[in-house]
């Protein structure tokens, strides 16, 4: 959790990288600025589903419908949110399947 007036960190799992985000910044941004992969072949348009996270820990806004059909429309997995849809209010801890130990 982060108090207020305090920056959130993302941790990266299972590499362990972290970064610091301002709040309110979109998570595939987060996750481009740590440098890992993800995959994004709509530009970020909550259209092709591919950007799908886990939330390991930390709390996020809940799933709007055009997340939710976005994810129905791509048969993504109901439990992964689609970081290009999911903006950085507080700590969170993240997977991804395709990171590995990056
Ligand atoms: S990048 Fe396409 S849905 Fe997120």
């Amino acid at each position: 959790m982060s108090y207020p007036g305090s920056v959130p960190v993302v941790l990266f799992r299972p590499g362990g990288r972290s970064a610091d985000v301002k709040k309110g910044t979109l998570l595939i941004d987060a996750v481009r600025g740590a440098g890992l992969p993800i995959a994004s072949p709509c530009g970020d348009d909550l259209i092709c589903g591919r950007c799908g996270v886990r939330i390991l820990s930390g709390r996020v806004t809940r799933e709007a419908p055009i997340e939710r059909r976005a994810k129905l429309r791509n048969r993504i997995d109901a439990s992964l949110r689609l970081a290009c849809a999911v903006r950085v209010h507080d700590d969170l801890e993240i997977t991804a399947d395709y990171w590995g130990d990056v």
